[in-house]
């Protein structure tokens, strides 16, 4: 049997998150939560902002999210997260998410694409303004 022609390949950058769904993320076709894979980008998004907030931050809004292909219990799932957009206590993040399929190791499909604002709170919970960049 021939390999397919597969023209998509992981983003060569660091990955934020990779996670494997079990069957409990599943629904009764077996087929992955979409509200499961939210709460991942969500923690995937979160980890960027963190670290440009240099302490906690929380989520304000999904500005958008696509579900562009199933994801299947067993898939090797990357969580990409780009900031692309920061204000003064805001963070606005792109999360791509590629599953490689279990059944075939090589194919890599792009399920999910999203965009995610965070902002940076101190321990009252109010917004705290962005520290400056070094
Ligand atoms: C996050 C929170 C502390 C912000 O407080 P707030 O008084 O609503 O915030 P502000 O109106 O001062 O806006 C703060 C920033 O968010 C931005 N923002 C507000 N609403 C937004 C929206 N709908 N989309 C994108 N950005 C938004 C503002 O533009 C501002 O950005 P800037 O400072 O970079 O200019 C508050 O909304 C909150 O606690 N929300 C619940 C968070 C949470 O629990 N999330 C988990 C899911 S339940």
């Amino acid at each position: 049997m021939t390999t397919p022609a597969n023209p998509m390949q992981l983003p060569q950058k660091s990955c934020a998150l990779r996670v494997v769904p079990q069957p409990s993320d599943a629904n009764v076709h077996g087929d992955v939560f979409g509200g499961w894979i939210m709460a991942q980008v969500d923690i995937a998004g979160s980890i960027p902002s963190s670290r440009r907030a240099n302490g906690r931050v929380a989520t304000i809004a999904v500005n958008s999210f696509v579900f562009k292909q199933p994801v299947f219990v067993g898939d090797l799932l990357s969580f990409y997260a780009d900031i692309v957009k920061t204000g003064k206590t805001s963070i606005t993040v792109e999360v791509e998410v590629y599953a490689q399929r279990l059944s075939l190791a090589q194919e890599v499909v792009k399920v999910t694409e999203a965009t995610l604002t965070y902002v940076a709170t101190g321990s009252d919970r109010r917004p705290r303004l962005l520290p400056a960049l070094e």
